[in-house]
C-alpha cells in the first residue's frame, strides 16, 4: 500500500487538507496553489516545479547548512554578511529555502526569519528534525522519536515565527526508532496543520515506502551529484509520483574516487571548458538536465558564488551533450 491513491491515504489526506487548509489561509491564504512570483528572474530560468501540487518553486533553490556554522555560534559580521546572502538569493529569485534545525543548531533558522521575515508570499522555507548532533553522524546523532519530532517542529515554527512550515523533512531514518512511527507523528503534525507537506531525506526505497505507508510524501532529499548517482531508482519513482527530488551536495565538491564517477567527471569539466562556464554551474546544469523533478539546493556563505550558483538556472545540457558526459 504505497500511494495516496489508496482509501486510508486519501482519507489521511483530505482530513489532513481539511485542517491544514483553515490553517493554511494564515500563512498561504485559502488553500490554493501558490505560483511564483517572478518566473522570469534569474533563478526562473531554470523552470518551475510543484511541491505538493500546491505550491510552485523555481528549480534552483538554496541550501542553508554553511549558514549556521559548526560551532552554534556565527559573529556578528559573519552573520550580518550571511542574512544578506539570504537576501540576495530571494532578489534573484529563489523561493525555495532548505534548513534544518541543527544547522548551527538554530543558528540558520533564526538567521532565515532576521534577514527574510516578514516572508515574500511564495517563499517555501523547508526545514528539518530528527538529527540532534551537528556534522558527521555517529552514534546517538539521531533521535526519530515522534515526542522529539514535535518538540523539534514546535522549535522550528518558533525560530522561523511560522503558524505552518510548508515542507518538513524527516532529516535521517533513526534506526532505534520505527520509520512509520517517526512519520506517523509528522502526518499527525500535519493534521494539526502546523506542517503543510512532509518531505524525507536520506532514504532508499524500501523506507521511502514505509513513509508513504503513512503519510503522503511529496519530495525526497539525497545525496545526489555527476559523482554519486545512488538515487536513480528515487528519482525515477519521483518522477513516476510528481514528487521533488532534491540532491544534497549537488557541487560535488567532494570526488567518490570510483573510475566511473571520475570519467563522467572529466566529461563534465571538458564541456564546462567548451561552454565556458566553471565547474559549480555545470554540476548545476547537469542535474537540472538530469530529471524535471530536480531541485537543487547549493550552499554558500558568500553572495558571489551564490550569484555564480543561481547563473546556472539558464544554462541547458542538451540530450547529446548529457549522453556525452555518460
Ligand atoms: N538532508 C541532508 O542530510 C543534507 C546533508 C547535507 C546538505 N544538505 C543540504 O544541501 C545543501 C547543499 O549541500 P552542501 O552544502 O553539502 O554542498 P554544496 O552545496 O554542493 O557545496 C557547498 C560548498 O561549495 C562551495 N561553493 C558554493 N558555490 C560555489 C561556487 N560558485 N564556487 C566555488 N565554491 C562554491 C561553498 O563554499 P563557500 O561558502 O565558500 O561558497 C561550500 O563549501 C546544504 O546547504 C543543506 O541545505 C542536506
Amino acid at each position: 500500500m504505497t500511494n495516496s491513491l489508496s482509501r486510508r491515504s486519501f482519507l489521511i489526506q483530505s482530513a489532513a487538507a481539511g485542517t491544514s487548509a483553515a490553517l493554511a489561509r494564515s500563512t498561504f491564504g485559502a488553500a490554493k496553489r501558490v505560483r511564483v512570483h517572478n518566473p522570469k528572474s534569474p533563478a526562473g530560468a531554470a523552470g518551475q516545479i510543484w511541491i505538493g501540487g500546491d505550491l510552485q518553486v523555481n528549480r534552483i533553490g538554496f541550501g542553508t547548512a554553511e549558514l549556521g556554522g559548526a560551532q552554534g555560534w556565527v559573529s556578528p559580521s559573519d552573520a550580518a554578511a550571511r542574512r544578506a546572502v539570504l537576501r540576495r538569493a530571494v532578489d534573484l529569485g529563489v523561493n525555495f529555502i532548505d534548513t534544518a534545525d541543527i544547522y548551527g543548531p538554530a543558528v540558520a533558522e533564526q538567521m532565515i526569519h532576521d534577514a527574510l521575515y516578514p516572508y515574500p508570499s511564495d517563499l517555501v522555507i523547508a526545514t528539518k528534525g530528527g538529527q540532534i548532533r551537528p556534522g558527521a553522524l555517529s552514534a546517538g546523532s539521531l533521535d526519530g522519536r515522534p515526542e522529539h519530532l514535535r518538540e523539534a517542529c514546535e522549535g522550528s515554527l518558533k525560530r522561523l515565527q511560522l503558524e505552518q512550515i510548508a515542507l518538513y523533512q524527516m532529516h535521517w531514518p533513526d534506526p532505534n526508532v520505527p520509520y512509520e512511527d517517526s512519520i506517523g507523528e509528522l502526518a499527525k503534525l500535519q493534521q494539526e496543520g502546523k506542517i503543510r507537506h512532509i518531505g524525507v531525506c536520506n532514504v532508499g526505497e524500501a523506507l521511502l515506502a514505509k513513509a508513504r505507508s503513512v503519510a503522503t510524501v511529496v519530495s525526497v532529499e539525497n545525496h545526489y551529484n555527476i559523482v554519486s548517482e545512488q538515487s536513480d531508482d528515487i528519482i525515477a519513482l519521483c518522477e513516476r509520483e510528481h514528487m521533488a527530488f532534491i540532491p544534497w551536495s549537488p557541487l560535488a565538491r567532494r570526488g567518490q574516487g570510483n573510475a566511473a564517477a571520475d570519467l563522467r567527471l572529466a566529461g563534465l569539466q571538458a564541456l564546462a571548458q567548451e561552454r565556458h562556464i566553471d565547474m559549480p554551474q555545470a554540476a548545476l546544469a547537469w542535474l537540472l538536465a538530469r530529471s524535471p523533478v530536480m531541485l537543487p539546493i547549493p550552499g554558500t556563505v558568500r553572495v558571489d558564488h551564490l550569484e555564480d550558483d543561481i547563473a546556472a538556472a539558464k544554462v541547458r545540457f542538451t540530450k547529446k551533450e548529457m549522453a556525452q558526459i555518460g
